[in-house]
């Protein structure tokens, strides 16, 4: 399978940092953010990778990260020309994904579960899924209401949560995912919502979930960034 990170946006939240530097070039403890998610791919077997970037630090990234040799990664690059949301940093990844299943991560999100087996069960399916963990601030992320096995429903930042189930940014997706992004309208904040892209998918029973064991968080905002932090100079120091 191939993999995907969406580092794009504009990182407006972490402003000042993100005045004259991309948000994913920043410090999480010891190295740049967007070593994480590469590092979550690279354990569960995925090595052929495309990093979506917004043009303003493109070369940042390409100066960083390079070909991909010194992480044992092959490399590719697009450029996100405005911030036009999670699915449409997505959608131009379509030519790489080669008409194949594709497990896409936020270039913010710090995992450190081993989803190796997720993904090898996922081979064998169609349609999507997505990976749950509980949180006490529901309402800063997607959130899935849950009934047994299944999801019944996804709803962005929701005001009032109907579960603490935040959906969190790893996604595996089938080649169905861009004729789905095809059919989107930009949401109140002007993107194109990756929670929509589940719910085309949950409207045709084919979202499906696992739950994340161990620490997750996004990395966004100053207190997210510093708990990411925080939690990698514990796992250092066992
Ligand atoms: O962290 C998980 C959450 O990420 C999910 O629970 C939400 O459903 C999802 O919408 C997203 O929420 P945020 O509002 O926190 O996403 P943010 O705008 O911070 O973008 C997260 C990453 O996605 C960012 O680090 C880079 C990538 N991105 C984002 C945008 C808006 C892009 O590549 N292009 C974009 O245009």
């Amino acid at each position: 399978m191939k993999g995907i990170i969406l580092a794009g946006g504009l990182g407006t939240r972490l402003r000042p940092l993100t005045h004259v530097t991309n948000k994913h070039l920043l410090p999480v403890y010891d190295r740049p953010m967007v070593m994480y998610p590469l590092a979550t791919l690279r354990q569960a077997g995925i090595s052929e990778i495309m990093v979506v970037c917004g043009k303003e630090h493109a070369g940042g990234f390409m100066n960083f990260l390079g070909s991909g040799k010194d992480f044992d990664v092959k490399l590719s690059y697009a450029l996100q020309q405005s911030s036009g949301g999670i699915a449409e940093a997505l959608s131009l990844a379509e030519d790489f994904a080669d008409g194949g299943k594709m497990a896409v991560i936020l270039g913010d999100n710090i995992f450190e579960d081993d989803f190796s087996s997720a993904i090898k069960v996922f081979e064998r399916r169609s349609g999507a899924m997505v990976f749950l963990k509980q949180v006490p601030d529901a309402n800063r992320f997607g959130v899935a209401e849950v009934e047994g096995d299944n999801i019944v429903r996804v709803e962005e930042k929701p005001a009032v949560p109907k579960s603490d189930l935040a959906i969190t940014g790893l996604y595996l997706y089938d080649p169905d995912v861009f004729s789905k992004i095809r059919t989107l309208h930009p949401s109140a904040r002007n993107e194109l919502e990756i929670t929509d892209v589940q719910n085309l998918y949950l409207q045709e029973r084919k979202l499906s979930f696992a739950m994340v064991d161990g620490f997750w968080s996004d990395a966004g905002t100053f207190e997210s960034l510093l708990r990411a932090a925080q939690w990698a100079a514990e796992r250092k120091k066992r």
